[in-house]
């Protein structure tokens, strides 16, 4: 890919991050801005807010990759899982086209960490079945086949214990029920056995806020599977935005 600059925002339940994306190498060509996102996350505010970093960081280019924490079909969010739920049918790329003057390109945060993983990070290379879980508010997943993304896949979703397995083992149950990181640890290891049971994945990688705490509970994990953090860690959403605008806008050139 040549040599292009693209803001990369990453939209989470708790914060709106961006910097401006090398899309060529991944790396990142100005600080990485976080603002709070606003509560209730609705559309028109969580735009403001976009409108905003994209300010701050001085973006003069045209295009913008956002992550965005929910299925996302043809730029529209089709859930609202840990957003408010007026954002179901929203069109994100619209609506932050708006906000911020520039062309949108949006995706699922999980599968844009993920992207930033295959093309940038621990995952460059890797053969077979990849799956990168993302550990933060909710649970996010992205698939990857000899390098190739099935978007969407929402295995944070699976059912454990009778609950949505994010509502066991996310960052947010940890914070919610006090776990200490080993008992929390427990738990997202019975999640990822899970995921091993129904993927038989190759690699199993972890981004996400509490990927940077990787060694307080790495020893409660017990799998077959080789797991790794990912160590974009949390900037990984955003370079993959940035990486997904990039060659989404040069595949929409083409047709
Ligand atoms: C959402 C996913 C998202 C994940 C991480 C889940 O609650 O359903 O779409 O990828 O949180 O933000």
């Amino acid at each position: 890919m040549k040599n292009q600059e693209i803001l990369g925002v990453d939209v989470g339940a708790s914060g709106i991050k961006g910097a401006i994306i090398n899309v060529s190498t991944g790396e990142l060509l100005t600080e990485r801005l976080r603002l709070e996102t606003p509560s209730p996350a609705k559309p028109d505010s969580m735009a403001e807010v976009v409108a905003e970093l994209t300010k701050a960081l001085s973006y003069k280019g045209k295009i913008i990759g956002v992550g965005f924490p929910s299925i996302v079909k043809n730029g529209k969010a089709m859930t609202a899982a840990n957003i408010d739920p007026s954002w179901i049918g929203t069109d994100i790329e619209a609506l932050f086209s708006k906000s911020t003057g520039k062309k949108v390109l949006a995706v699922n945060d999980a599968d844009a960490a993920g992207l930033a993983c295959v093309h940038f990070g621990v995952g460059k290379g890797v053969k077979g079945t990849l799956v990168l879980i993302t550990i933060g508010s909710g649970l996010g997943s992205a698939l990857f086949s000899n390098g190739y993304l099935l978007p969407n896949t929402e295995f944070g979703h699976i059912r454990m214990n009778g609950m949505i397995a994010e509502q066991y083992a996310s960052s947010n149950a940890r914070k919610r029920e006090e776990l200490s990181w080993e008992d929390w640890g427990v738990r997202f290891n019975k999640y990822l056995l899970e995921i091993e049971r129904i993927l038989s994945p190759d690699l199993i990688l972890l981004g996400g806020g509490a990927s940077k705490k990787f060694d307080l509970f790495e020893k409660m994990l017990d799998l077959k599977t080789k797991v790794k953090p990912a160590h974009l860690k949390n900037e990984a959403g955003a370079i993959g935005a940035a990486y997904y605008a990039a060659v989404k806008s040069k595949e929409k050139k083409k047709s």
